[in-house]
This record gives structure tokens, sequence and C-alpha cells, in this order.
């Protein structure tokens, strides 16, 4: 038997929205004859997202994000009839030669998460029908850099107030706290933990590490939402007043460089720093690799003796923590069984009516929002 069988098993069992997806579309078959370009992180939740899919007709290509593959949910996965390009061991660039050939097979329907393969489609001869891009970075991507090229509707899932609150606030902040605490072995308690980014995630990751004692700052460049994380009883700085007063940093802001190697400079002997915004970029891993020797002290967490004297620890080498550390479990499933079904009900909507669409990025219909926020419901009171 496969290694991440049972692991799948476990997760479909928790995951009962996609099993009502998968009744529908093992009926309906929306992506019959249709190419799926999919690129998300492989492991059991997204097993059964695709699952679901190839219930409903789709031929699957794909590649995960870097750092988190798990091979033998690929195993699974090619089993049950997906091609999953991506092979162990890649580095950055194998993994930007997989999107580009996954974007020459021209797929239909693309699945995206950070935007690189939507990206890679706009010049396609035959562009797709329609995407879903998963995460706020891949947003960012395509209404700033390549606003007004996307030819094609694409529904980003992280639009959803659905997602936001269930997975981006609270699985994020839970599940942050979960592998920051398990990978350390460190106690929450009375620490002096720094948030960059008070949007959805940030205000997770304050709330559970709240809850399990640390002692919140929270850094946001938005007045706004600095006010916010002040209202709801956080205390605030500027990034360069928390640089020295933390113990654990955590970006969560999907931006590049909110900890540059100069901040670094100014942090305590023995601080940690920790991602879990989308993209490695937030902090700055080049700058401290450069400066520094890295030393692996423990599974996932690297050690960096600064010319100061001082020594900061990293987690993952600043990727996306909660997912990345080693035996990252990532959000809670019911969490992903939420987002995903967004995704499902997306793609089917894209698949076979895409042009009650508008081109470009745009947000989850409310009608999609609204059936998953009942039934969800349903489920959690007993009723379905
Ligand atoms: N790890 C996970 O499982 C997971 C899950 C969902 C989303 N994400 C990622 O987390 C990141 C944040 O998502 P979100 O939904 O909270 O986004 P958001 O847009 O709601 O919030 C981002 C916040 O960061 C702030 N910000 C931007 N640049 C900053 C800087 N230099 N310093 C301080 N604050 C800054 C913004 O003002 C904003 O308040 C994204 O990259 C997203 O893709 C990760």
């Amino acid at each position: 038997m496969n290694t991440a069988a049972g692991r799948i098993d476990w997760t479909r069992r928790h995951m009962p929205l996609l099993a009502q997806m998968r009744v529908r579309f093992e009926s309906s078959k929306p992506f019959d004859g249709m190419t799926m370009g999919f690129r998300i992180h492989l492991e059991p939740k997204t097993a059964v997202l695709m699952e679901t899919l190839l219930a409903g007709g789709a031929s699957i290509q794909a590649i995960g994000n870097q750092g988190t593959t798990q091979f033998d949910t690929v195993e699974f996965l090619t089993e049950a009839g997906a091609t999953i390009i991506e092979k162990p061991g890649e580095t950055k660039a194998d993994i930007e030669a997989n999107l580009d050939t996954l974007a020459a097979l021209r797929p239909q329907i693309v699945l995206d998460n950070g935007a690189e393969l939507i990206v890679r489609c706009l010049d396609n001869g035959t562009p797709p029908m329609g995407a879903t891009e998963e995460t706020t970075s891949g947003a960012f991507l395509l209404r700033e850099q390549f606003e007004g090229r996307v030819g094609f509707p694409v529904i980003v899932i992280n639009d959803s107030p659905l997602k936001a609150i269930v997975e981006n606030k609270h699985a994020v902040g839970e599940s942050t706290m979960d592998e920051i605490v398990r990978t350390t072995n460190v106690s929450l308690h009375r620490k002096r933990v720094v948030v960059f980014g008070y949007g959805w995630c940030g205000r997770g990751i304050a709330q559970y590490g709240r809850d399990r004692g640390a002692d919140i700052t929270v850094v946001d460049i938005d007045p706004i939402k600095a006010l916010e994380a002040a209202m709801d009883g956080f205390n605030t700085a500027s990034a360069d007043e928390a640089a020295s007063l933390g113990q654990i940093f955590i970006t969560a802001t999907g931006r590049p460089g909110v900890i540059p190697y100069e901040r670094m400079e100014m942090m305590q002997d023995g601080a940690i720093l920790v991602n879990v915004g989308h993209v490695d970029t937030e902090i700055d891993i080049p700058g401290l690799h450069s400066n520094t020797d890295r030393v692996e002290v423990k599974s996932s967490i690297t050690q960096h003796d600064m010319p100061s004297g001082r020594t900061l620890f990293v987690l993952a080498d600043g990727q996306m923590a909660n997912l990345a550390v080693e035996g990252g479990r990532g959000n809670s499933i019911e969490s992903m069984d939420l987002g995903f079904t967004l995704q499902a009900l997306s793609l089917e909507l894209l698949a076979t009516n895409p042009s009650s669409l508008p081109k470009g990025p745009q947000p989850v219909p409310d009608s999609i929002n609204k059936w998953i926020a009942t039934t969800m419901l349903e489920i959690m009171n007993g009723a379905s």
C-alpha cells in the first residue's frame, strides 16, 4: 500500500464539503475532455482536491510549490491518474523549467498558487478559458505587474471573505503557533513575538500567539491596520523599534524585503525568524547567507553567527514555515476543505460558463461563498 494512502484517507474523512463536490462532479463531469494545469502544494489535502477534479473528468498535469511536495502523495496521485511533472530534489531553476513545461501544454483550465503559471499562460496562442489563483501574493502580481494583460477570467480564491476568516485568520494563526512550538520545542509564554503584517494571517497569528501566553507586538506599514492591532489590545511599533525588542519574528505580509539584512543586525542574540507569507523573500535569506555561515542545528532550524557576535536562528530557510518545516502539517483539514471547495466550485464555473465572467482577476462569486458558508454551518451543527 502507498505510504500516503492512510494519511490521505484520514484527510478525506475530514473534508465533507469536498465529498459533496465529488458526488456532484461524478455525475455532471464538468471537466470532461479538458486539460487542467495544477500548481499547488502537493500533500494529502490537495490530493483530495485533485481526486475530486479527476472525478469530474479533468486530465491533470501538476507540479507543487518548492519545498512542500510530499513524494509519497505524488505516487498516490500518479496511481489515481494525474500526471505529476515534478521530481524529488528539484532546485528553483528546475521548478521554473517545470512551470514553462506546464504552460507549454496549453491547459484549458489553470489552478495556480502564486500566479507564476498563469503569467506564463498569458501569451499562449490559445490561452486558458479561465484560472483560479489561491494566494494574496499571486493576486498582487496579476493586479499590479500584469494589470490589464490578463485576457481570461481569474477567480482569486484569497479574495473570498470565507477563506480569509476560516483559513488565513484562524487556521494560519493556529498552525503557525503549533509548528513553531513543535519545531523549536520552545514555549511561547512571555516570549516577545513580533508579527509583521496585520492582515488576515497576521490577525490570527497575533490572536493565537496571545492565547498561548506570548507578548505580541504588531508592525504594519498601513496605519489603519496598526490602529486596528492597537484596538485589539496588541503593542504596535515601527519595524526598526520592533527589531531590537523581539525574541521571535513572524512575517505575514505577502511582500518581499520585510526583514532586510540590516534589520537583522539590530536583533537580539538568539532571535528566531519565521516566515509564513507565501513568498520566501519576506526575510532577506540571501543577505543572511552572504554575511553568515548557514549551520543546521536541528531539523528545519538554521543558525547564523552574525559579525556582531550575536546569533540568529531561521525556521525552514524562510519558506512558509507552517507547511515547510519538517513534518509541517499546514492548515487544518477543515479550513482547507472550505478553501478547496471554493476552488472546486470556481473551477466548475470557469469550465462550464466562462463567458458569464469578466476578464482578469476577480473575487469568488457571492453565490458560491453563501452556499459554502451555509453548508459548512450545517455540517458544524451536525445537520449535514
Ligand atoms: N502560510 C499559510 O498557510 C498561508 C495561508 C494563507 C495566506 N498566506 C500568505 O500570507 C501572506 C499574507 O496574507 P494575508 O491574507 O494576511 O494578506 P493581507 O493583504 O490581508 O495582509 C497583509 C498585511 O501586510 C501589511 N504589510 C505589507 N507590507 C508590509 C511591511 N513591509 N511591513 C509590515 N506590514 C506590511 C499590509 O499592510 C497588510 O495589512 C500572503 O503572502 C499570503 O499568500 C499564507
